[in-house]
């Protein structure tokens, strides 16, 4: 039997909203009384849809614009160009049920339940139902945000509402991540496996700054503007990040302006801390990386 995630209420006609079942983040529209269940990943960097805008069937990324048909989950406008899964929904005394057996994406899925009548009163989005795995993801992902230097003040309602923007990415051993000289997007934090940060590969002389873990966040600059990176980073093993783009986060703070006055605070600590680590004498060295690495 498919797992209840909430209630018709929850997802008012014209609306979108998020739940977790199984660990597993879906997202439903409702079409003017019909219910459409889909991955809340964009499958183009994996921004949460449930902060999307919904016209018609037609559901916008916040990210970077990509247009999904919520029907069936096919792609109208990119830059995502896989469509998403979709999955069938039920309305049973009011209670949504969604099977995660899923339809594939762009298929005709005759999967979508009728609500009764449209709520008239919005519901706080999120799980209802959430498995200890769904907790487990959560945390993981606040944690990760709260390891970011820029984000090292906040509460934990701040880190919840930064957690919509954030995205899950892979990388394989020896894939550039990041690259020296070429204007950032955004930050990752690593969540597992290891990265590498490198200054000098274009000149053939690679030099290792440093290496981080699971927890340690970088390219954290590039959320406030679009400076060119200072260094590059590659995954030395399989790495899984979590991301966030600027263009989202930037979109966040504009609708948070005590939030948006918190983080300067912060960022002229940190500007102050820099000119006095400066004025004292202090400078990285870097370590040369062994040959192998320097026929990147
Ligand atoms: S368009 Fe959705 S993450 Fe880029």
């Amino acid at each position: 039997m498919a797992p209840t995630v909430g209630k018709v209420g929850d997802v008012p006609a014209g609306s979108v909203a998020a739940f977790e079942i199984e660990g597993k983040k879906v997202t439903v529209a409702n079409v003017e009384g019909r219910l459409f269940a889909f991955d809340d990943a964009c499958t183009h960097m994996g921004c949460s849809l449930a902060t999307g805008s919904l016209t018609g069937t037609a559901l916008t990324c916040p990210c970077h614009g990509s247009v999904f048909q919520v029907t069936d989950g096919s792609v109208i406008n990119g830059p995502a160009k896989r469509p998403l899964l979709t999955y069938d929904v039920e309305v049973i005394d009011g209670k949504i049920s969604i099977s995660l057996g899923g339809t594939s994406a762009a298929e005709d899925r005759g999967g979508s339940a009728t609500v009764p009548a449209a709520p008239s009163v919005r519901a706080p989005q999120g799980p209802t139902t959430a498995s200890p795995a769904a907790e487990t993801d959560h945390e993981r992902r606040r944690a990760a945000l709260a390891s970011v230097p820029l984000f090292a003040d906040l509460d934990q309602a701040e880190l919840d509402g930064l957690e919509a923007f954030t995205f899950r990415k892979q990388f394989a051993a020896g894939e550039m991540i990041m690259e020296d000289g070429r204007t950032g997007n955004g930050l990752y934090v690593v969540l597992s496996g290891s990265v590498e940060v490198v200054q000098g590969i274009a000149s053939g002389r690679p030099q290792r700054l440093r290496v981080l873990g699971a927890g340690e966040p970088f390219g954290e600059i590039a959320l406030l503007g679009d400076w060119k990176r200072s260094a590059s980073v590659r995954a030395i093993d399989d790495v899984e990040c979590m991301g966030m783009d600027r263009w989202a986060f930037l979109t966040h703070l504009k609708t948070k302006p005590a939030l948006a006055i918190r983080m300067l605070q912060m960022l002229a600590g940190r500007l102050a801390k820099a000119d006095a680590d400066a004025d004292a004498g202090e400078f990285v060295v870097g370590e040369p990386l062994p040959q192998e690495s320097q026929d990147d």
